[in-house]
């Protein structure tokens, strides 16, 4: 299997983890060989609830047995997107209320910088360096690392990149900006959390030039840093709300999120502004109202907190230069990447899966399901501790 891994599915590194799959449930992922790794990485923070949680398995059968695809993206009246809207209109503030169902979050970021494109009539976009929205040319423009995107160019015109945390920057957003788009806590720069109101400065200045903030919540969002969205720890509110990731519960989608006055937008001038096959697929749909219901009704926003303090508690050791983050988004920050490898790529060997951020080389992630019990955590760490007992700094 491991060759026609190699030779036939396209590879993006030359070194994969290539770990063959036998299934998962809860916390664990089984490999072919019959072995358990507890899972502190949650498929990139897409498992809020970890693997094959039965509420959300029962409600991808049950839509199963009614019917898959029937038509194109918001033709066709289907309970589970409709539901899955309206949930989550329930738990966002006012202004946000209308949400457009994508099949990925790369595409759900497309989505919202065509519609901050159309609402304002001004093409200027402002991003952050070393932000991530995403791998298509669209998100791809708003990447803020130019190792990464110099090869596909010529992306966006009209692109400005900012520091974020730095509101020195924020003369940048001028009258002539359509959108800034920021990760309400940066993924890939290494977990970093926006420090001393930064947000809320952003809307404050976006308001005041007519500029639509848009938030990146693909990683934050669904319960993982205490509350359902990231922002609501920050004092601000986006005008385009951009979720994805654990949204689905495993299953792939992305969602933007804005008022129904600019969402209305994307219905003429020109009419179908925005237009998917499969977006909002009820299967996928159904997959994700079961785990927004679960997490919105259960402990499990409280307890990403608690379970967070653990973490912190457990993993004190002289290797662990710093835990950025938040609630279940955590990154260790190891003194090299040498160190940083040797960890993840050990504890897989010991069952333990930890993973990489894409532009902080000595960062570890942890982002482990939600559903997470504090006795795991405690096996997780017991492993972590004892293998950076064994690596020397150099
Ligand atoms: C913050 C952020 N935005 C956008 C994306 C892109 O989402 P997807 O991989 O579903 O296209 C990701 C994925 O890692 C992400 O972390």
């Amino acid at each position: 299997m491991e060759a026609d891994f190699l030779k036939y599915q396209a590879q993006t590194t030359p070194h994969p983890l290539a770990m063959e799959i036998s299934h998962a449930k809860g916390s664990y992922i089984y490999d072919t060989n019959k072995k358990a790794y507890l899972d502190f990485v949650a498929g990139v923070s897409a498992c809020p609830l970890g693997h094959n949680h039965p509420k959300v398995v029962n409600a991808i059968k049950e839509q199963l047995d009614k019917y898959m695809h029937v038509m194109v993206y918001g033709e066709y009246i289907q309970k589970p997107a409709v539901e899955l809207t309206k949930l989550l209109a329930k738990h966002l503030p006012k202004s946000l209320e209308k949400t457009y169902l994508t099949n990925s979050g790369t595409e759900a970021i497309e989505g919202a910088l065509k519609l901050a494109k159309r609402v304002t009539g001004r093409s200027e976009i402002i991003a952050a360096n070393k932000a991530y929205h995403g791998n298509t040319m669209g998100a791809m423009s708003v990447m803020g690392y130019e190792e990464r995107k110099q090869a596909f160019r010529p992306l966006l015109p009209n692109v400005k990149f900012i520091e974020f945390n730095n509101e020195a920057h924020l003369n940048q957003i001028t009258s002539k900006t359509a959108c800034i788009i920021l990760e309400t806590i940066q993924g890939g720069a290494g977990f970093i959390v926006p420090s001393n109101n930064y947000l809320q400065k952003v809307q404050k200045r976006c308001n005041e030039v007519d500029a639509l903030l848009i938030l990146d919540e693909i990683q934050p969002g669904i319960g993982r840093t205490g509350t359902l969205f990231g922002f609501e720890n920050y004092n601000c509110i986006p005008d385009i709300l951009v979720t994805g990731k654990g949204l689905g519960g495993g299953m792939p989608i992305g969602a933007f999120t804005a008022s129904s006055k600019l969402m209305d937008l994307l219905q003429d001038n020109p009419k179908l502004g925005h237009i998917t096959t499969f977006g909002g697929h009820p299967v996928i749909a159904a997959s994700a109202l079961a785990t927004l219901q679960e997490i919105t009704k259960s402990n499990l926003m409280k307890d990403a907190l608690e379970k967070e303090q653990l973490l912190r508690k457990l993993l004190k050791h002289s290797l662990i230069k710093e835990i950025r983050g938040k609630g279940l988004m955590l990154a260790l920050i190891m003194p090299s990447a040498e160190i940083t490898n040797t960890l993840i790529l050990k504890s897989q060997e010991e069952g333990l899966i930890l993973f990489w951020l894409l532009f902080e080389p000595k960062a570890v992630r942890i982002t482990p399901p939600l559903t997470i019990s504090k006795e795991e955590i405690t096996k997780g760490c017991e492993i972590i501790l004892r293998i950076l007992d064994t690596i020397q700094p150099h």
